[in-house]
């Protein structure tokens, strides 16, 4: 993609990446994706709004040519320093050598870390702060945890234009620059919904406050970093309810304590059975249900794991270990909405029982609170055994409170 015109002082120079189909190892981006960057002109000075991926450097040079001399560019707007942005900051720096960074104070110290270069002119600009480029006005606004700790947006109130770095975005690559031209919407909406699931799920309440902050601004267009240009009339609106939909804070009237286990001979399911029983007669109006974690989907289990209130975790020891499904459970923890989540560790085992003490490690790690020592067996639980899993589960369960 060449440059294209946003408005009369406001200019698209970003690169399109269709072929892309995993970004940051964890997600699937089916429909490639855009690193949009922009070009912001006052009367007197020139601001670029983001960079782009190292990979394309020559092609975003020549974009940024096709509009200005980079030498003639005053600042350089750092809203979010991950490498998709950033990644070619250092190498663009060269050609801009009147350049000052404007970046939070977060984003100064990863810049530092992520550039290895001292020689670069930086300038740390807080929440409202504004910098006037001529008849044209950035206006900073915090995002922390949008999605990372140095996250803004930039707000410039004479072109209705904000620029939100992640925030609203989506991988979605195609070759129009705005949203009243994308050509597989319903493609486009699944692309919103999985970066929002991916990038935004896991700071809800940071997406809350985001939408907050930008609610009275007469937002025209958000320009961000990946994906079409939302405009007003268009889409724009669309895309803002449905992360107020996504973001919303769940309305939760009872408890959910799930007990998840997996077992080969059935001893841990005893367990895990007498554990049920146990906390529904401390919790009686809890849903409490037990779930052998290799009969269900993963995504759903790792769900209930995220949103419920406490949960009980059981593993045999096979081979001087928990078992691989419960560490893939483990796995796909929200480690930011989890802290401090009660959780009680149980397993039968034959002879070591490494079981229950490394998944006590594991959730400790987590930030999570286990119960105690958590609860083992040796080989097939007793009557006796049992009545103890049930006094556990009930002293567990009272620990337990809705979240
Ligand atoms: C292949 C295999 C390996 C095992 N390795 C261990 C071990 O390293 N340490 C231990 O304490 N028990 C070990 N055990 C014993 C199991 O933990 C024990 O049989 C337990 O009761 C199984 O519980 P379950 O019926 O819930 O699967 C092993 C069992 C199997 C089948
Ligand atoms: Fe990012
Ligand atoms: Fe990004």
């Amino acid at each position: 993609m060449s440059s294209a015109k946003v408005t009369n002082d406001i200019y698209s120079v970003g690169i399109l990446n269709p072929n892309m189909r995993v970004f940051d190892i964890v997600m699937t981006t089916d429909y490639g994706t855009s690193y949009n960057s922009y070009l912001v002109k006052g009367n007197e000075k020139v601001a670029l709004i983001e960079a782009c991926h190292k990979t394309y450097f020559k092609q975003y040079l020549e974009n940024i040519k096709e509009v200005i001399d980079p030498a003639k560019i005053d600042y350089v707007v750092l809203n979010h320093n991950e490498p998709d942005h950033t990644g070619s900051l250092a190498e663009l720096m060269d050609y801009l050598p009147n350049a000052t960074i404007l970046i939070s104070q977060a984003g100064s110290i990863y810049l530092k870390n992520i550039t290895n270069r001292k020689d670069l002119k930086v300038q740390v600009v807080k929440n409202g702060e504004t910098i006037d480029l001529g008849g044209k006005t950035m206006e900073f606004i915090t995002a922390p945890f949008l999605h990372w700790p140095d996250s803004m947006f930039t707000w410039v109130k004479e072109d209705g234009t904000l620029f939100s770095c992640d925030f609203l975005g989506a991988h979605y690559c195609e070759p129009y620059t705005f949203d009243y031209n994308i050509a597989y919407p319903e493609k486009y909406e699944s692309a919103l919904k999985g970066y929002f699931d991916a990038i935004f799920a896991p700071f809800k309440s940071y997406v809350r406050a985001g939408l907050e902050k930008i609610k009275d601004l007469p937002i025209e267009r958000v320009c961000s970093s990946h994906g079409p240009i939302l405009t007003k009339g268009v889409r724009l609106e669309f895309v803002i309810e449905e992360y107020k939909l996504w973001s919303a804070a769940p309305q939760k009237e009872k408890m959910t304590i799930p007990v998840f286990y997996t077992s080969a001979y059935g001893n841990t399911r005893k367990i895990a059975k007498a554990i049920q029983k146990g906390i529904l007669q401390a919790q009686p109006d809890a849903v409490v249900e037990t779930y052998d974690i290799i009969k269900h989907d993963m995504g759903a289990l790792a769900q209930l794991l995220n949103e419920c209130d406490g949960f009980a975790l059981g593993s045999p020891t096979i081979n001087g270990e928990a078992v691989p499904p419960l560490w893939m459970l483990l796995a796909h923890v929200d480690v930011i909405n989890n802290k401090k989540k009660p959780v009680l560790v149980f397993g039968s085992y034959g002879w070591s029982g490494e079981a229950v003490p490394n998944l006590i490690a594991r959730v400790t790690g987590l930030k999570m609170a286990p119960f105690g020592e958590g609860y083992k067996v040796c080989f097939v639980p007793t009557e006796e055994d049992l009545e103890k899993a049930v006094e556990l589960g009930r002293s567990f369960g009272e620990t337990v409170t809705l979240r």
